[in-house]
């Protein structure tokens, strides 16, 4: 028995020396290294777990449906990404950001282009119901001072916890979305409704395999912002609601603890004239720093 395992093992071993030797011809570098560390750990995977025949058709059919359910309004294979915590892997590992510049975090599915520029104040919802929020913040460069003229863009759930696009006939299109330019003081300033938790998309395979592995779906309460500027490197980032119960557990990992904000009470009834909102209202006020590029 211990020579079968033995020949069993070393041709197993010389299958995956076999896979790397067929990559002798390829003469870009970076390719190579890529499909080297693909295939040894893909390898690893098999030799690890030993599919049985079911089960390898198994994972071939999920990432077959994953493939299935992507069109140019749903890409399951980044939701696959991202509840696999390998975009904030990414996120991670990539261009590490100088110290003192707002953390990123993942991008997520439901961002759209041509938002509508708006001016400074504005409310991005568009009569929907939910608590009424002030979102106040300044874009800084990486020596603290103010950047005029930087793009703003921001999107977010509603208070029921869906996206404009999730539900075209219920919410008005570009509803909680918009595009803000700061002034010269760097600052922005919107009025919103403020946001609430809400699940991933579950009706696709990355739901079934969500439930297969007993997790939640849910995300915590966040704003969504993309943030650019001359000279200055792009942002792509949330804040997250302080206190929401799913800070701990989101779905994507998504949560920085620098991004958890304040989303607090303010009865300020001379500011709330000012933007036209009740009181009270939720007050959020950030500023984001951008870091420099080269
Ligand atoms: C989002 O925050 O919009 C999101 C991010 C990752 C997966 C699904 C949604
Ligand atoms: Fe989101």
């Amino acid at each position: 028995l211990g020579d079968v395992y033995k020949r069993q093992n070393m041709d197993s071993c010389k299958i995956t020396e076999d896979a790397l030797s067929r990559l002798n011809n390829c003469d870009d570098p970076r390719l190579k290294e890529v499909m080297t560390s693909v295939i040894t750990h893909l390898h690893g995977v098999v030799k690890e777990v030993e599919p049985t025949d079911e089960e390898w058709l198994q994972a071939i059919n999920f990432l077959t449906q994953v493939g299935h359910w992507c069109d140019d309004k749903r890409q399951e294979f980044i939701l696959l990404s991202d509840t696999l915590g390998v975009t904030m892997l990414v996120d991670t590992v990539t261009d590490p950001k100088p110290t003192g510049t707002t953390e990123s975090t993942v991008l997520g599915p439901f961002h759209v282009h041509g938002a509508p520029n708006l001016p400074f104040g504005a409310n991005i919802s568009k009569g929907q119901t939910g608590e009424p929020t002030l979102v106040m913040g300044r874009v800084l460069s990486q020596n603290k001072l103010p950047i005029a003229g930087a793009t703003v863009d921001v999107w977010q759930a509603s208070a029921q916890g869906l996206y404009d696009v999730q539900e075209p006939e219920r919410f008005p299109d570009m509803n909680l979305r918009a595009v803000f330019h700061t002034d010269k003081n760097g600052c922005f300033g919107f009025c919103t409704e403020k946001p609430a938790p809400y699940p991933v998309p579950t009706d696709g395979p990355v739901g079934t395999m969500l439930k297969a592995l007993g997790r939640h779906a849910w995300r915590p309460a966040h704003l969504h912002f993309m943030i650019s500027a001359e000279q200055h490197i792009s942002l792509t980032t949330h804040l997250f609601v302080k206190g929401d119960p799913y800070l701990e557990s989101d779905a994507v990992q998504a949560v920085k603890d620098s991004l958890i904000v304040d989303f607090s009470l303010s009865h300020d009834s001379a500011e709330a004239d000012q933007f036209g909102l009740p009181t009270p209202y939720y007050k959020v006020q950030e500023d984001f720093v951008l870091a420099t590029a080269n």
